[in-house]
């Protein structure tokens, strides 16, 4: 848990330590933020679209995106609020909000803007982030990376005028007939898969995560459960894919020497799943949870 008393040195120890996490963070998502979202599969904007489905947005709402990454729910969300309104994404990845900065751009979204920042403070410079100032806080497949997700959902809840929401997506099972393809690359790489969860995360299933919400005072805490269906051309594009999202933390620790073995033992599992044109199908559970500040 985030909040219990701890002698001085373990507690600055442990602000080094997520300090050092959140970095990491950054610099895996600039490396994706070049392809992220851009071979070919549609994954990230699909899942931005349903998440502002639920968010129920109005016009003229002012709207806060926690790790905006490049715009999935930031885009849909401006578009929902209109120009009377105000949508602010947030990321920790200065590659990331770049893109994010071309599409609102791209899509004339004025009213819109994507800062960097370390969403779980938001302490940004540029933005007024008062209690009280925002409809809506929603956060696209992002709460479960941050290191402190508690303190930042109490954090939300401050920040969200009475009977304002939080809207987040996350995962649940990921598809099992993939499992073999992870065990496949397991031997030869570090680190966890990005389903992998800390112990202690309040993402372990949606009783802890109400809980959590319950607990920062939210009112109302719901979650619907549904399908996140993802193609994949062919292998090659699952590959790209991979390398376009967080998956490639772990292929980047494979070391250069095993990569060929690697890459071989995971093509034999995916020639074992892909369906007669050649395709990949990926269904793994999406969750899509909504909360209010009490009125
Ligand atoms: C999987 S991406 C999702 C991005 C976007 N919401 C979407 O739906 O495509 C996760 C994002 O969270 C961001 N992130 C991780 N930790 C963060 C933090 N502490 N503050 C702000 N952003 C963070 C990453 O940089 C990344 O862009």
């Amino acid at each position: 848990m985030s909040d219990t008393v701890r002698p001085a040195t373990t507690e600055r120890a442990r602000r080094e330590d997520i300090g050092d996490r959140k970095r990491a963070l950054a610099q895996l998502f600039d490396r994706s933020a070049p392809t992220y979202e851009r071979v070919g599969v549609e994954h990230f904007a699909d899942l931005g679209r349903r998440l502002v489905a639920y968010a129920e947005l109005t016009g003229g709402q002012r709207v806060l995106d926690v790790g905006c990454g490049t715009g999935a729910v930031l885009v849909p969300a401006a578009r929902a609020v209109g120009e009377r309104g105000e949508a602010i994404g947030v990321d920790i990845s200065a590659g990331m909000v770049a893109r994010a900065r071309e599409e609102l751009t791209r899509h004339g979204l004025h009213h819109a803007r994507a800062l960097v920042g370390d969403a779980e403070t938001v302490a940004l410079e540029d933005a007024p982030v008062g209690p009280g100032s925002f409809d809506a806080v929603l956060a696209g497949i992002s709460l479960f990376f941050f290191p402190r997700p508690r303190t930042a959902v109490a954090r939300y809840h401050r920040l969200l005028k009475p009977g304002g929401r939080i809207a987040v997506s996350w995962w649940g099972r990921p598809d099992p007939r993939w499992d073999r393809v992870f065990a496949a690359s397991a031997p030869y790489g570090r680190g966890p898969s990005s389903h992998a969860l800390p112990d202690d995360s309040p993402f372990r299933s949606i009783e802890t995560f109400h809980a959590v919400l319950s607990t920062a005072g939210f009112t109302d805490v719901e979650t619907t459960e549904e399908d996140c269906v993802t193609r994949f051309a062919n292998r090659e594009q699952w590959w790209s894919w991979v390398w376009s999202t967080a998956g490639r933390q772990f292929w980047e620790t494979v070391p250069e020497e095993s990569r060929a073995a690697a890459e071989a033992a995971v093509n034999a599992e995916l020639a074992g799943l892909e369906s007669p044109d050649g395709g990949l199908y990926s269904t793994s559970k999406v969750r899509f949870t909504l909360a209010r500040r009490e009125r």
